[in-house]
């Protein structure tokens, strides 16, 4: 069988947000009488197998190919639940999953793997076999979105997920959105001098040009020729997550500070984003997030 490979520290630490939100999340729609109203969802749009070992820690793969072998590992001796089996093990089962994979061993895999530990909610699972961004679209442009209310959990291993996607889940007024942002200091050159291709990625990523203004500046230096400019990298830690912030709250009316997921060596990996697209609903889930997110 094959079997995720990833994550150290910083994966039981996304995971466990994810598990606490979910938690209350459930805990609201089905306790409050006008909450069980709504049709609920959890969206897991990068799924995987539904479990990983456990002795492996990368940080953002930016070049992977979903159906590569480099997060698996058959002889692995020792697994954790992933997302989706997380999501299918609340206590309060939502209404509908949809599960999204690319790969295809691995979404036969996460089948196989929900039918034979939560065969009760076989019926209330989806898994689609496409790229995130295209069966992202079509499941939110299917929804009424005065009945549907949506958890969407991205959990790419790069710069997979197009801005548009992230534009068009906070244009829908009900869902509230957990998205490991790859944290892109290390494509961000000290001199600025950054590949086009990198510089097209890193605009989709982010869904607009102005970040290069954002993270390098120019400064006149004066030589012995006269002056000449010099463009320097200006992305502290800091400066790049509020970027990330700034940028998630043009398409969501609120969203959490984010925490910062490091590898064993301290470096940044992802930050953990949270964001709220429910005029209503919006102050109680940011008050949720944070404090599970102040808690780890
Ligand atoms: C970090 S893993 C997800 C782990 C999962 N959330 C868990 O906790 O078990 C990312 C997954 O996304 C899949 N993937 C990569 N690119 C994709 C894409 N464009 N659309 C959908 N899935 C993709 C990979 O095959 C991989 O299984």
């Amino acid at each position: 069988m094959h079997e995720q490979k990833f994550g150290g520290d910083w994966t039981d630490l996304k995971l466990s947000c994810l598990d606490a939100y979910l938690e209350s999340y459930r805990s609201i729609f089905s306790k409050n009488t006008n909450a069980q109203y709504f049709n609920t969802w959890y969206v897991d749009a990068f799924a995987g197998t539904g479990s990983r070992s456990i002795d492996a820690a990368t940080g953002p793969l930016w070049n992977v190919e979903p159906d590569s072998d480099i997060d698996c590992d058959p002889d692995a001796v020792a697994y954790r639940d992933g997302s989706a089996m997380i999501a299918l093990g609340q206590d309060s089962p939502f209404d509908n999953y949809l599960f999204i994979e690319k790969s295809k061993t691995k979404s036969t895999a996460l089948q196989s793997a929900i039918s034979e530990k939560f065969p009760d909610l076989t019926s209330r699972c989806t898994i689609v076999r496409d790229d995130a961004n295209t069966a992202l679209t079509t499941w939110v442009k299917e929804r009424n979105w005065n009945k549907d209310r949506a958890v969407v959990f991205l959990d790419p291993f790069g710069m997979q997920v197009n801005w548009e996607t992230v534009e068009l889940l906070g244009s829908t007024g009900g869902i509230d959105l957990w998205y490991l942002f790859p944290f892109v200091a290390r494509l961000l050159k000290q001199d600025g001098n950054i590949d086009d291709g990198w510089r097209e990625r890193l605009t989709n990523l982010l869904g607009t040009d102005e970040w290069f203004g954002h993270f390098y500046k120019k400064t006149i230096q004066p030589g012995l020729f006269g002056d000449y400019e010099v463009t320097q990298r200006d992305a502290t830690v800091e400066n790049i997550q509020n970027y990330i912030h700034d940028r998630l709250k043009t398409c969501f009316v609120a969203v959490a500070p984010s925490m910062i997921l490091r590898n064993s060596k301290n470096s940044p990996l992802f930050a953990l984003c949270f964001a709220a697209s429910n005029e209503k609903g919006a102050p109680i889930a940011l008050r949720i997030a944070k404090s599970i997110l102040k808690d780890q």
